[in-house]
Parts: structure tokens; C-alpha cells; sequence
């Protein structure tokens, strides 16, 4: 190749490179005066983000579950608030109640379809038989198709339940958040399926995932916030499981994480695919995995400690056992042992082994609402705002 074909051949790139940034920058035409005003937030998912469901629908969580804001159990799997709670607070809006909660729960501003461990897919071994909510997202859009019709119809007759049900307008006017696929990935390795096999059926989560969104969208939703799924690998749960597996500098799982990054392309690629077919809604796909793994690569310098052992767990490496969660009780020569929280929880990354401290939820929540880990650097209060591809 000749010098001067080469140079036009940089040349070629470097203005490809040049027309791809420009269009990168100039692709959210974001008005940044005016934050959208989201008067409700409904969100899909798992432990994640589950305010109530699988407490109503199970086994609440019991203290220390809940001390470090709550000062009680508050039906979520950490010491304080979710990701999803800082969201509803940056919108002023109440925390959001669980569906399927029927005490003292009210929904004018928002409702709640996530049960802690839930799939995508119909999962094999539901509660009590095995680990995994029945209450899968397919159920969870049913349970939300209910709930419009039926919180309408409350609103219509009056009285005393009118005002815990949300204006019908507010079901277009919402943001809808998902996060959702961990127990996917999670219920493939426990049932030791090898990793070529739980990457090989993350296509069909994703297509399950799409199909779901679509059913919320034909009932009226427009803004979609979409977190991605956080690096499984490097939580206790499945450290402790597969402590032969090879582990990465930061000592997570290196094949598991592939796997969820994996599913984080495919999700992403689907988020884009959802905004050509769907060019009226606004989706937002939001790097949760980069922001949690960040904590794990580099406690020290976000504040944190001990990145890989959970604050309330028993026994080993990781503190934690499957024999005994976070709350319970095990007897060891004789002694009964409660499984409490560490003393300082505010440090610290991992709560109980597969959750997150309110800690680390707190600082998810500050980088995510940036804009800076989102697909169009949109931040939370924008979400309403359509960007294109
Ligand atoms: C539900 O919350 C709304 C808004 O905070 C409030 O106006 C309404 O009175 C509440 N309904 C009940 C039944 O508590
Ligand atoms: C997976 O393998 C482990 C170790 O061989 C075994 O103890 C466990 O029961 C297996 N789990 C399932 C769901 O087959
Ligand atoms: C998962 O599958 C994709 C597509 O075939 C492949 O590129 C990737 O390397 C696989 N990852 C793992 C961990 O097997
Ligand atoms: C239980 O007692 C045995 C025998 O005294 C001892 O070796 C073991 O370390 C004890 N286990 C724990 C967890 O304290
Ligand atoms: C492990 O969990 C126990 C509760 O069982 C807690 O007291 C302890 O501080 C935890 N260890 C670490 C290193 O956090």
C-alpha cells in the first residue's frame, strides 16, 4: 500500500471517527431546563428492587434487615433503601408499595410488580420447592394489566379506596423502570448448568425481556428506564458456590460476569431494537453493571471495604452460607449464633450475600442519575426525553 493510500485511509477513519462523535454528541437534543415531571413510577423486577412483593407473597425479611433507615424490617433484602427508593425521592415522589402487599399500601403514585428472586423466564424450582418467585415478568405485566383496569374502576366507584389508586392519565405520564435478569443467570449456574449453556439461553431472556416491554408499552407506557444486570460474579452467593471458577484481579468471578455481560449486549441491542419499533416511548438503558463493578475494582476509592464479604452472613471466606441468611440463627457447638449485621455497614458494598448495603445503593443511585452510565447520556430527571439510535 502505497504512503498516500494509507493517509487517505486514516484520513477515511479519523473523519468516520469525527462524524460518529459529532453524531454521539449531538444525538440527546436534551432541553436541560425542564426535568420531567414523572407523577407515578411503576417498576418490574427482583430483589433488586422489591419494596414489599416477596415479603407479602413469602418470608418478610427480618432484622437486621431494615436498621440502618428504616430502624425496622422494611420488606426490602438491605440494611436501608433500594436504588429504586432514591428514585422515587429524587422525583419527591412516596416510596413505592408492592402489589401484592394488601396492608396499608397505596398506589396513587406508584406501584410495585418486583418480587425478590424473580426471572425472566418461567423459572423450574418455585418457592417453597425451590428458590425462585413464580411471579416471573411475564405474571408481572399480567398483575399490571390488572391493576389498570381494576385501580380505574376503584377510582370510578369512590369512597374510601379512590384515593390510593393512581389518575388514569398517570399510567402514560409514569416511568416505568425494570431491572431484572440476575436470577436468570443465577437459576442457570444452581442448577449447574455449565456456562456455555446459561450464555447460550440469554438470546431467549432477552427476547422474553423485549416482549414484556412491548405488553407495557401497548398499555400506554412511554418513559422506560432499563438498568442492566450487575456483575453476579462478584457476589458472595455465587463466589461461595463456585469458588473454583477463575476470578478476575478484583476477585470476582471472571466466567459468570462474561455471562452477565453478555446479557448486558444483548439487552442493549434489544434497547435499541425497542426504540426504532417503539418511536413514541422513551428508553433509557442504564449501566448498572459498570457502576457496581466499580465498587468492587476500587472499594478504597469510593469509601468502601472489603468489597467481596457480606456485612451480615456466616462463616467463610465471603461470610456467607446458604445454611443461614442474614436474620437467622444457627447452632454451632451448642451456642446459637444470630446472623447480624457487621458494625459498620456504611462501609461496606455486600449486605447479606446477593444485596446490596443501602450504602452502595446510595452510590449506585448518585451515578446513575448523572446520565454518564446511560446508553444516551440521559440523566433520570431527562428520562422523558426521546433520543434516537
Ligand atoms: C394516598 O396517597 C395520596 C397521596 O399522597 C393521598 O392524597 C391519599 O389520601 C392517600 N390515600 C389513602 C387511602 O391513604
Ligand atoms: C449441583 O451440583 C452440586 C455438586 O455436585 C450438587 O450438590 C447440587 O445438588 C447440584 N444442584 C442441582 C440443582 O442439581
Ligand atoms: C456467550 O456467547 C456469545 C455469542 O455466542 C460469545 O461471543 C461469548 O464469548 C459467550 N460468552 C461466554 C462466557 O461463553
Ligand atoms: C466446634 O468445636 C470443635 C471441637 O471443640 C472445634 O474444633 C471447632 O472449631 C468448633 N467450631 C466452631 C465453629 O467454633
Ligand atoms: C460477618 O457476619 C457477621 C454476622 O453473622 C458479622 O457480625 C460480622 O461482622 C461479619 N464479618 C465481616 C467481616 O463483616
Amino acid at each position: 500500500m502505497s504512503e498516500q493510500a494509507a493517509i487517505s485511509i486514516f484520513f477515511f477513519f479519523f473523519m468516520q471517527v469525527l462524524v460518529l462523535s459529532e453524531v454521539a454528541i449531538l444525538k440527546p437534543v436534551l432541553d436541560e431546563q425542564n426535568s420531567c415531571d414523572f407523577p407515578a413510577i411503576i417498576n418490574l423486577g427482583d430483589s433488586n428492587s422489591d419494596t414489599g412483593g416477596y415479603a407479602a407473597g413469602f418470608y418478610p425479611p427480618t432484622s437486621p434487615n431494615g436498621n440502618t433507615y428504616f430502624h425496622m424490617p422494611a420488606r426490602r433484602f438491605s440494611d436501608g433503601r433500594l436504588v429504586i427508593d432514591f428514585i422515587a425521592d429524587a422525583f419527591g415522589l412516596p416510596f413505592i408499595n408492592a402489589y401484592l402487599d394488601s396492608v396499608g399500601t397505596n398506589f396513587s403514585h406508584g406501584i410495585n410488580f418486583a418480587t425478590a428472586a424473580s426471572t425472566i423466564r418461567l423459572p423450574n424450582r418455585i418457592i417453597p420447592r425451590g428458590g425462585f418467585s413464580p411471579f416471573y415478568l411475564d405474571l408481572q405485566y399480567l398483575q399490571f394489566e390488572q391493576f389498570k383496569s381494576r385501580s380505574q374502576m376503584i377510582r370510578k366507584q369512590g369512597g374510601l379506596f379512590a384515593s390510593s389508586m393512581p389518575k388514569g392519565q398517570y399510567f402514560s405520564k409514569a416511568l416505568y423502570t425494570f431491572d431484572i435478569g440476575q436470577n436468570d443467570l443465577g437459576e442457570g449456574f444452581f442448577a449447574n448448568l455449565t456456562i456455555q449453556q446459561v450464555n447460550a439461553s440469554v438470546p431467549d431472556m432477552i427476547n422474553k425481556f423485549s416482549a414484556n416491554v412491548k405488553n407495557v408499552y401497548s398499555l400506554g407506557a412511554r418513559y422506560f428506564w432499563v438498568h442492566n444486570t450487575g456483575p453476579i460474579g462478584c457476589l458472595p452467593y455465587v463466589l461461595s458456590a463456585f469458588s473454583s471458577a477463575e476470578k478476575d484481579p478484583a476477585g470476582c468471578l471472571k466466567p459468570h460476569n462474561e455471562v452477565a455481560q453478555y446479557f448486558n449486549l444483548k439487552l442493549k441491542e434489544a434497547i435499541v431494537q425497542l426504540r426504532n419499533e417503539l418511536p413514541s416511548a422513551a428508553f433509557t438503558y442504564v449501566d448498572i453493571y459498570a457502576v457496581k463493578y466499580s465498587l468492587f475494582a476500587e472499594p478504597q476509592k469510593h469509601g468502601f471495604e472489603l468489597p467481596l464479604v457480606a456485612c451480615c452472613g456466616y462463616g467463610g471466606r465471603y461470610n456467607y452460607s446458604a445454611e443461614v441468611l442474614c436474620g437467622g440463627t444457627i447452632r454451632v457447638n451448642g451456642t446459637d449464633i444470630f446472623v447480624g449485621s457487621c458494625d459498620r455497614p456504611s462501609v461496606r458494598i455486600v449486605w447479606d450475600g446477593i444485596h446490596y448495603t443501602e450504602a452502595a445503593n446510595r452510590f449506585i443511585f448518585d451515578q446513575i442519575s448523572t446520565g454518564l452510565f446511560s446508553d444516551t447520556h440521559v440523566p433520570l430527571k431527562q428520562a422523558c426525553q426521546r433520543t434516537s439510535n
